[in-house]
């Protein structure tokens, strides 16, 4: 596993509180000891995600995803625990030593590390290339056709493919990548008949980066009008199309308190050159709800400003939709004559696109606008569709404040009566065809899974009949959250220790890793030490794990008011443990007899003695 001692990667995690490395990244409030925001790995509308500083550790308890700060990075950022560490290290100055990696470390080494190099070599050959000889006509592309200037070209690692068949391939094979690696990035082709042949030839090429500026995959546009004008390298480990917004490594650090979120890669460049480090842009694919939600957890306005063609519309009202039920803010610029934010910047400037920040639209009337094409205006059979189409949108408005605000914004711009507006809706909300095909059309292109609000799993078990889970499971789970409370008590509370190690050991627990970590506890409370849920965490792998061991230490402990309260749930708990360690022993061992008389003394003791 980790290529760093324990010793580095425990003063890593110590020196990175985790709460200052999670707020950097989503909003928290403090409540009491913990602080709150809302669940980057879930749509919520209200915060469920935990961070406890004593702990070290985060919780949601909407979709039960927890770890400490490694976790957190690795879920975030998608990237590996070597990756999350060194990120870490570089956030808080330490150097961790570097090592040449052995045969058989590299032979270990995850493919998603793997291809991070690959993709880091590989964009820096482009970028090289740009800058020498060979590069002069891309050179002149950037910056006289594109208007480009030096450090917008640095800040983008922009870069230049040549005309030769195998170049890169030859460069990336002599650095050490063997072909499946290179077959698998996409960055090159293997042909039966011709052999390996590069992907991006005679291109410009754009690397694609994650949040820490590290490319993940690389886009390439040819320098005429020929076809296809984009390739882009396939999704991989390291890059998912549907997670991926472009210029997001920079736009992330601006002081300004909204993104301006367009199509391309040239709009998100050609702005940033022109002052705007704001700008972002979802790539080769529509904006999905994994954008949004990266967005939404920013905590900043959004501004669509997507291009003028028809495509570009309906893209913006797709995105609206998925915004607005997200309850992020977002408005609409428009380029007017222009076909899109690049071409606008070169014709007029980055005081002319000011002041459409400044004059952005309303996205909810933005999109009533656009619906009102679709309807003839001189025909009274027509508007009266449309008015009911936009009834039916306000209907859908939250609270009674919104919709009021609407009506008579909305009244007065189509000339009719605001009480007109007000009776229509009333009547249309009463339709549940009606109001289906609208809700249809404002989320068009959504699955029912992306609509659906995740904070409900956290509700299953109160759903009706038909959709319990098998009581075996049940049972499971209900032993699980009897350990849980016990190891979260004993967590909170180490004083307990001595009361609870009279009765219980680590063996009473269930097999698997919550045994594990009661054995680690025991053993470190026993020593007269403390228990680090958050160190022990690094000994786990899989962020399943450590998702297991958040949840067991967050379990909610309900119905305390008085010590008597504690005494009666602490003993309610131990028995309920023993009785279950009891139903476990194996009668067919030999010291099974011995064993079940022994738990059934101790259950005789937990009935009657006084435990606090
Ligand atoms: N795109 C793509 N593949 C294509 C066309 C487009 O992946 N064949 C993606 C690119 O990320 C591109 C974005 O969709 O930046 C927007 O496409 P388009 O508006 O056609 O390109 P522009 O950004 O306007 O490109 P340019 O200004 O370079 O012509
Ligand atoms: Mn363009």
């Amino acid at each position: 596993m980790p290529m760093y001692s324990e010793e580095d990667i425990d003063e890593v995690r110590s020196r990175n509180d985790i709460v200052d490395v999670v707020s950097s990244y989503i909003q928290l409030k403090r409540k009491g000891s913990n602080y709150f925001g809302l669940c980057p790995f879930h749509s919520e509308k209200s915060p469920s995600f935990c961070v406890n500083q004593a702990k070290q550790m985060y919780y949601c308890f909407g979709c039960h995803k927890g770890g400490n700060v490694f976790t957190f990075l690795m879920d975030y950022n998608q990237s590996s625990f070597p990756e999350a560490v060194e990120e870490l290290a570089d956030k808080c100055g330490y150097n961790l030593p570097k090592q040449e990696l052995t045969v058989e470390q590299k032979k270990r080494q995850t493919k998603k590390t793997r291809l991070s190099y690959l993709y880091k070599d590989a964009a820096n050959y482009y970028y090289s290339k740009l800058h020498s000889n060979v590069g002069e006509v891309g050179m002149h592309y950037f910056r006289d056709v594109r208007c480009l200037d030096k450090e917008t070209m640095r800040d983008f690692a922009l870069g230049f493919a040549d005309g030769k068949w195998d170049s890169a391939y030859r460069f990336l094979r002599d650095k050490g990548y063997d072909d499946e690696l290179l077959k698998d990035s996409g960055l090159v082709v293997f042909d039966e008949k011709k052999g390996p042949r590069d992907y991006f030839i005679n291109r410009v090429m754009f690397p694609i980066v994650n949040e820490r500026g590290e490319p993940v995959g690389l886009g390439g546009r040819v320098l005429d009008n020929s076809k296809p004008k984009y390739l882009n390298s396939r999704e991989n480990e390291l890059f998912l199309k549907r997670k991926t917004i472009y210029g997001y490594n920079i736009a992330r650090r601006t002081r300004r308190d909204m993104y301006i979120l367009c199509e391309g890669y040239m709009d998100v460049i050609a702005l940033h050159g022109a002052g705007f480090d704001n700008a972002i842009a979802a790539l080769g694919t529509a904006f999905t709800k994994d954008h949004a939600l990266k967005l939404k957890n920013s905590g900043k306005k959004i501004y669509i400003c997507f291009d003028s063609d028809t495509a570009g519309v309906d893209a913006a009202l797709r995105a609206i939709g998925m915004l607005r039920l997200l309850d992020v803010d977002c408005k609409v610029i428009t380029m007017g004559q222009y076909k899109d934010p690049d071409e606008f910047i070169k014709a007029e400037g980055s005081e002319a696109f000011e002041d459409r920040i400044k004059n952005a639209e309303n996205s909810f009337i933005f999109a009533i606008d656009k619906r009102r094409e679709d309807f003839d205006k001189d025909d009274p059979e027509e508007n009266n569709r449309f008015f009911r189409n936009m009834a039916g949108r306000i209907a859908l408005l939250k609270t009674d404040i919104e919709r009021e605000n609407y009506i008579v914004v909305l009244s007065e711009r189509y000339g009719v009566k605001s009480d007109s507006l007000r009776e229509l809706i009333r009547d249309v909300s009463k339709n549940e065809r009606e109001m289906s095909i609208v809700r249809d059309e404002l989320y068009k292109g959504f699955s029912e899974d992306d609509l659906r609000d995740n904070s409900s799993n956290a509700k299953e078990d109160i759903r009706g009949p038909g959709k319990r889970i098998d009581t075996k499971k049940k049972s499971d789970e209900g032993l699980r959250e009897t350990e849980g409370i016990l190891l979260t008590w004993l967590f909170e509370e180490p004083r307990l220790y001595p009361v609870i190690s009279k009765y219980v050991s680590a063996d009473d627990f269930q097999e698997g890793i919550y045994r594990e970590i009661a054995s680690d506890m025991f053993k470190a409370y026993d020593s007269g030490g403390e228990f680090d849920p958050a160190q022990i965490m690094c000994n786990f792998e899989d962020n399943e794990a450590h998702n297991a061991i958040a949840k067991m230490l967050h379990t909610k402990i309900e119905g305390i008011e008085t010590d008597r309260d504690k005494e009666v749930l602490l003993r309610e708990t131990l028995i309920k443990l023993k009785n279950e360690s009891l139903k476990s022993v194996d009668k067919s061992q030999p010291e099974a007899g011995k064993k079940i008389r022994l738990i059934k003394e101790e259950i005789r003791k937990l009935q009657t003695e006084d435990l606090l």
